[in-house]
């Protein structure tokens, strides 16, 4: 399976920086065989004219999140049908962000997570992922496993069908401080055992937390890193070209 490299682009940039950074995106892909598959998710006011730039290019695109309710009077809510007629690839779920700023809880993103299976074709990208408290106190497999076991309880992964897991520690989040490779990878591989008890196979698990050009190839050289998910160093698309060829 290819490596997969996934630029979260956050509320980072407004619409009109958002239609830039897609079509710097693509002015200067390197003209070099491209061996990992690229996606990137806007925020939603931009999704629709992104997708339009990319068309026919070699980048996907993505949702941030996306409400679990179908279409009908959900004021503010973006439906996860809205996201298919755009052709969007991904939707991430329950993002830290999404945990720390909105109070999603792993209930919550249970239930966005058999919404995306039972409605879409749509590959969902459900982040994990311990505080520094957590690190520091040696809980940081349990914190993880307790996400994974409550997210997945009862949701049935069709055969077929990816979802995608991103292990981002809370505290390598726009902070700077990188996973060192070997924490990343004894946690990807927790990762990958503990879904394989619940059943669950063949998934990509990415890394995200700080990734910069220069930690990606190391992160990247992992048995059980299968790709990444950046935040900030996604924003220039010479930074993202270099992570995506490192
Ligand atoms: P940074 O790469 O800015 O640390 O963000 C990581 C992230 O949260 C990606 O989803």
């Amino acid at each position: 399976m290819h490596k997969l490299i996934i630029g979260n682009w956050k509320m980072a940039l407004g619409y009109k920086e958002s239609v830039t950074l897609a079509e710097n995106l693509v002015l200067s892909q390197p003209y070099r065989p491209l061996l990992a598959e690229v996606g990137v998710c806007p925020s939603f006011v931009a999704l629709s004219s992104v997708a339009n730039i990319l068309e026919g290019t070699a980048i996907f695109w993505g949702a941030q999140d996306a409400t679990q309710f179908v279409p009908g009077p959900v004021t503010g809510g973006t439906s996860l049908e809205s996201l298919v007629e755009l052709d969007c690839r991904y939707v991430i779920l329950g993002h830290s962000e999404r945990r720390q700023l909105f109070g999603e809880t792993d209930e919550l993103v249970r239930l966005k997570l058999q919404a995306v299976l039972e409605r879409t074709n749509l590959i969902p990208i459900v982040c994990v992922g311990e505080t520094l408290a957590e690190r520091e106190a040696g809980q940081a497999e349990e914190k993880v496993g307790g996400q994974l076991r409550a997210i997945f309880n009862s949701v049935v992964v069709p055969a077929g069908r990816e979802v995608v897991l991103a292990y981002e520690p809370i505290w390598a989040i726009g902070t700077g401080k990188t996973s060192t490779p070997t924490q990343a990878e004894a946690m990807h591989h927790f990762i990958r055992q503990f879904l394989k008890e619940l059943g669950i196979e063949g998934n990509r698990i990415l890394y995200g937390g700080s990734v910069k050009p220069e930690n990606a190839g190391q992160l990247l050289s992992q048995p059980n890193i299968d790709g990444l998910l950046v935040g900030g160093a996604s924003l220039s698309a010479d930074s993202f070209w270099s992570i995506v060829f490192a």
